[in-house]
């Protein structure tokens, strides 16, 4: 298949870029370089003997966009590109409408004036919110969102939705990423904001490497087995497999899907020192904090859906998604800027 990757230096993206060329794919992206760096590409063709097709440019150009889809030849697209800091989306509302929701719509715009009605969406956990019950299954109500980058996510899975219902060739696969973490194995890609991480594994490995004083536990009074936050953590290359499964799923069932990516184990902030710490051999310093308005006590997923219509399943563990992190931080520690 011929895919267009948008976002695809990124994070999640580049793990997917590796996988579908070493499926056998054919992969151009699409990045405007906002959250990653172009160096990414050489070290995917390290680890796949293959250079992805690279287009610097932003989701919002249509007449870029026009350029490279049009006669492209493209038989789906995996729309990772976008904004993704839930802070910041409090902050910089407009800027997160504008590129992830503007953004999208400008993209799926050109993919129908194409004829490319093939989408594999990055949507997040996100869009339930507080879950009234654990597990969250697909069929768990969708509620408000508490910031902006979650409304961007919802409202992405409507307008895909209501392509599909106006015209049954838009073939939807929308992802519900849990906690995507660690890297490659072979250590060269993972994650690689260009700003101070948000996320908890990559500040954990930066209190590690000594680059940050210490890990801020947000909240150790939540009702769970060690009073700290329990989250669904699967590791990228799973995430990424994810992918390629949705794609082989399409082509068989075309339709509008809805499925959560996530290993169906919840994982504590407690139990993520801990591992990462024994992966490494190092001590990490970490201190309580007040919990953060907008998180949630607990949450993980249910995958049976996913399992059973992909025929998928994550499969490595906690301790693997510390190693694999830490061999990448290591690496990144020694990348230029
Ligand atoms: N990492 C997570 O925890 C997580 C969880 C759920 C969903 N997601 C979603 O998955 C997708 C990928 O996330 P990631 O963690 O790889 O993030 P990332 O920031 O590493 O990757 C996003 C990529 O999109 C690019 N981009 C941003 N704005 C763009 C624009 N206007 N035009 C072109 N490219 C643009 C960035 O440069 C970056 O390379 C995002 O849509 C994110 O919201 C991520």
């Amino acid at each position: 298949m011929r895919v267009l990757v948008t976002g695809g230096t990124g994070f999640i993206g580049s793990h997917t870029v590796v996988e579908l060329i070493e499926a056998g794919h054919q992969v151009v992206i699409v990045d405007n370089l906002v959250n990653s760096k172009r160096s990414v590409l050489d070290r995917v063709a390290r680890i796949s003997g293959t250079a992805p097709e690279f287009h610097e440019a932003d989701i919002r150009d249509e007449t870029a966009l026009d350029r490279i889809v049009g006669g492209g030849g493209f038989e789906a697209v995996v729309h990772f590109a976008g904004l993704k800091a839930v802070g910041e989306s409090v902050r910089r509302p407009l800027d997160y409408w504008e590129v992830n929701v503007g953004g999208s719509t400008t993209l799926f715009r050109v993919l129908d004036r194409n004829d490319v009605r093939t989408v594999v969406f990055s949507s997040s956990a996100t869009v339930y919110g507080d879950p009234d019950e654990v597990p969250v299954t697909e069929a768990t109500p969708i509620k408000p969102a508490t910031n902006p980058y979650g409304g961007t996510k919802q409202v992405i899975e409507q307008i895909l939705t209501d392509l599909h219902a106006s015209d049954p060739r838009w073939n939807v696969a929308l992802l519900r990423y849990f906690n995507p973490v660690g890297a490659h194995a072979s250590g060269l890609i993972g994650e690689d904001p260009n700003d101070i991480p948000n996320n908890l594994m990559p500040i954990v490995a930066q209190v590690a490497a000594g680059k940050l004083p210490e890990v801020n536990v947000y909240g150790n009074d939540y009702p769970t087995r060690d009073g700290s936050g329990v989250r669904d953590y699967i590791h990228v290359v799973d995430l990424a497999e994810g992918h390629l499964a949705a794609l082989d799923r399409l082509a068989v069932d075309s339709g509008r899907h809805v499925w959560n990516l996530g290993t169906g184990n919840g994982t504590t902030v407690l139990e993520v020192i801990a591992a990462f710490s024994a992966a490494t051999g190092r001590d990490i310093p970490y201190r309580p904090a007040a919990r953060r308005p907008g998180d949630v006590a607990e949450t993980w997923a249910d995958v049976t859906k996913a399992e059973r219509e992909l025929g998928w399943r994550a499969g490595r563990t906690v301790d693997e998604m510390c190693a694999d992190t830490w061999r990448w931080q290591q690496y990144a520690l020694t990348l230029d800027g």
